[in-house]
């Protein structure tokens, strides 16, 4: 384990206000993760796209609350840099009790320090501030939000037409009232995700979202090029890189420098 200051929502702030970039990536345990730290990456989450990546499965909607709180565990045993988030699976933040029951079962069981839930609208708000009142650190996730995939037809771009990204704006700006202290906008036209990243205090991850934003994260197995049939957005690091430890090293300095994601990888409408 490396020995570096552990990162913390308050890491993630100042580095808004001095314009540095935040990388987040993916992992399920803790050998990745352990290069990951050593790396010197800001923020691991431990999502619910390990229903793809270790699961085998299309889409993210089987993964349970147990799972993650299994694979964060594992995550967690072999970290102390990065800041910890969990995803909270589908169908597990829907009343108030259980969003508080399960949220805490990943803070304390899984280790997390932060805990992240899909979707907007003024019930989505009132949870999240719920969580937040318990003293939880809440991540929040717009535009093509995995859970979705049936509501949206399929993993479509979201927020194209200027109702839908007025929509995802105003969704942006209740989240961070409702308390939000990260925001991942995922699948959405660059132009959206930069006016959100100026318009609110938040620090805003993109994923499919262009450059324009605080920070950038990817799936674990996209990054590695071990996806066949790879999104616009990812890169594969690993081919540049040519170890596992360096495609971590090249993730973290492209995206700090700019240089990832490039106008091609990126949604300009
Ligand atoms: O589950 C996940 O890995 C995610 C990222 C794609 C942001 O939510």
């Amino acid at each position: 384990m490396t020995q570096r200051p552990t990162v913390t929502v308050s890491t993630l702030q100042a580095k808004k206000q001095a314009q540095e970039k935040i990388t987040m990536l993916t992992a399920y345990d803790a050998s990745f993760a352990a290069l990951m730290d050593k790396a010197g990456i800001d923020c691991i989450l431990v999502g619910d796209s390990l229903g793809n990546v270790i699961h085998g499965a299309a889409s993210t909607l089987g993964v349970s609350v147990d799972d993650v709180v299994y694979h964060c565990r594992c995550v967690a045993s072999a970290i102390n840099g990065p800041l910890l988030v969990a995803d909270m699976p589908f169908m597990s933040y829907h009343d108030r009790s259980t969003t508080a029951h399960n949220a805490h079962r990943l803070i304390a069981e899984g280790g997390a320090s932060m805990v992240k839930l899909e979707g907007g609208g003024e019930e989505r708000a009132d949870t999240i501030h719920h969580l937040c009142a318990q003293g939880m650190a809440v991540c929040g996730h717009l535009g093509l939000t995995p859970q979705w995939v049936h509501r949206f037809g399929g993993f479509k771009v979201q927020g194209r037409s200027e109702q839908a990204a007025q929509q995802i704006e105003t969704e942006a700006h209740q989240l961070a009232a409702a308390g939000i202290q990260l925001l991942v906008l995922e699948g959405v036209p660059a132009p959206l995700a930069q006016r959100i990243s100026e318009l609110i205090d938040v620090p805003v991850i993109g994923i499919g979202a262009g450059v324009n934003v605080d920070g950038q994260v990817l799936v674990l197995h996209d990054m590695l090029g071990m996806n066949p049939r790879p999104a616009r957005f990812v890169r594969d690091f690993l081919a540049t890189g040519g170890s596992i430890e360096q495609a971590f090293v090249h993730y973290i300095e492209a995206v700090r420098d700019g240089s990832f994601p490039a106008a091609a990888e990126t949604y300009q409408q």
